[in-house]
C-alpha cells in the first residue's frame, strides 16, 4: 500500500513499521522511542536479535544525545559525506539508546541519508531505525515492488520509486585512532581518502572477535548458487550475469547487469538482477568478475560473491 510522508508520520508515532526509500536501498523503519516497532522489526525481518540496527537522523546536531564521544576525524567525515550512504559506528550513552536496538553492544551504527523523502520523514518523525526493508538473507529492496515482494501487497510503503545508488551505505567504524571499513557499500574507500588523508583499511568480519555478531550473518543472497568467472570458453552453457557489449559464448543466456563502463549503473541494477533470478526460479548461475578491480566494483564482486559455504 503506497502512502504519503504524513500518512507514514502518523503510522511511526502509532508504533507502526513502515518502508521508506533511501539513496542505497529502501528501509523498513520504526521510531526509536517505540519500543514495540522495534521488536516488530525484528520479528517482521526474520533478524536475529543479535543483530542491530542503524539509526538515521535529520542532521549531525541530533547525534549528540546519543553519542559517548566523537572519535578524531568525525567531523570532516560528517561534514563530507552527510546527508549521504555513510554509517558511523560510535561510542554511546546507553541509557539514551534503547538496548534492543543496539543488541547490547556499547556502540550504535548512525546515517543522515540523502533522499529526499527519508529527509521528510525524518524531520516529521525521527530518529527511525531502519534495516533495509528485506527478508533476512534475501537481497535488499531497492524498489516499492521489492518490498511488496517481501512483506505483502498491503504493507504500507513510501514510494520513491527505485533507489539511485542501489547498494547499501559503507560503515565505518574508529579503532586505535584510525577508520576502518567493516562494510564496503556505495562508497568505495578510496572516496575517504582526501578528507582522512589516509584510505581506510577493509575489514573482513572476524568469526573470533565480531565487532558485532551480526556482522556474520549471510547476507545480500539470491537463492541461486552464483558462481564467479574471469572467461567463458566456447560450449559452455547455462546463465551468466554479465555486461553488455561483451561477447560471450552463444550456449549461455547472458543477464545484463549494466555496462562494463559504468560501475553505478551496475550497483543500481544488481538487487533487481538477483531478485529475477529467484523469480524466475534458477538455481545456479555464472558471474562474469572479469572487472576492474578497484572503487564500486569490489563491493559489486562482495555482493556476488556466493557465501552458502561461509555463513
Ligand atoms: O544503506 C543502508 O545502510 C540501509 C538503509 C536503509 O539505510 N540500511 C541497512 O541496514 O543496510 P541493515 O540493518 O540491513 O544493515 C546494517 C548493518 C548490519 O550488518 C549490522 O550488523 C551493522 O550494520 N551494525 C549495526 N550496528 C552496528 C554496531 N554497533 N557495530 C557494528 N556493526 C553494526
Ligand atoms: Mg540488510
Amino acid at each position: 500500500m503506497r502512502i504519503s510522508p504524513d500518512e507514514a508520520a502518523r503510522l511511526l508515532a502509532n508504533g507502526h513499521v513502515v518502508a521508506v526509500p533511501t539513496e542505497t536501498v529502501y528501509g523498513l523503519a520504526a521510531s526509536l522511542t517505540q519500543p514495540k516497532a522495534v521488536e516488530a522489526i525484528f520479528a517482521l525481518k526474520g533478524r536475529p536479535a543479535n543483530n542491530p540496527l542503524i539509526i538515521h537522523v535529520a542532521s549531525t546536531s541530533q547525534l549528540i544525545p546519543y553519542v559517548k564521544s566523537f572519535p578524531e576525524g568525525f567531523e570532516r567525515l560528517a561534514e563530507a559525506f552527510w546527508p549521504g550512504p555513510m554509517t558511523i559506528v560510535l561510542p554511546v550513552r546507553e541509557e539514551a539508546v534503547p538496548e534492543k536496538v543496539r543488541a547490547g553492544l556499547s556502540t550504535a551504527a548512525f546515517r543522515v541519508p540523502h533522499h529526499p523523502l527519508a529527509r521528510e520523514l525524518l524531520q516529521l518523525a525521527g530518529p527511525l531505525v531502519m534495516p533495509s526493508a528485506n527478508v533476512s538473507g534475501r537481497p535488499s529492496a531497492t524498489s516499492p515492488e521489492h518490498v511488496e515482494g517481501d512483506f505483502g501487497i498491503e504493507f504500507p510503503v513510501l514510494d520513491g520509486g527505485a533507489c539511485e545508488r542501489g547498494l547499501e551505505s559503507t560503515i565505518l567504524i574508529a579503532k586505535d585512532g584510525e577508520w576502518r571499513v567493516i562494510r564496503q557499500g556505495a562508497l568505495p574507500p578510496e572516496a575517504f581518502g582526501e578528507v582522512l588523508g589516509y584510505v581506510p583499511g577493509v575489514e573482513a568480519p572476524n568469526s573470533k572477535a565480531p565487532l558485532c555478531p551480526g556482522q556474520l550473518y549471510r547476507h545480500y543472497a539470491p537463492k541461486a548458487h552464483l558462481r564467479l568467472r574471469d572467461s567463458f570458453a566456447e560450449g559452455m552453457t547455462g546463465i551468466v550475469l554479465g555486461y553488455s557489449g561483451r561477447a560471450y559464448p552463444p550456449g549461455l543466456r547472458v543477464i545484463a547487469l549494466g555496462t562494463l563502463s559504468n560501475a553505478e549503473e551496475v550497483a543500481e541494477n544488481l538487487y533487481r538482477t538477483l531478485r529475477l533470478l529467484d523469480q524466475e526460479g534458477i538455481v545456479e548461475a555464472w558471474v562474469d568478475s572479469d572487472v576492474p578491480r578497484e572503487g564500486l566494483w569490489k563491493t559489486i564482486i562482495e555482493r556476488l560473491r556466493d557465501r552458502k559455504s561461509v555463513v
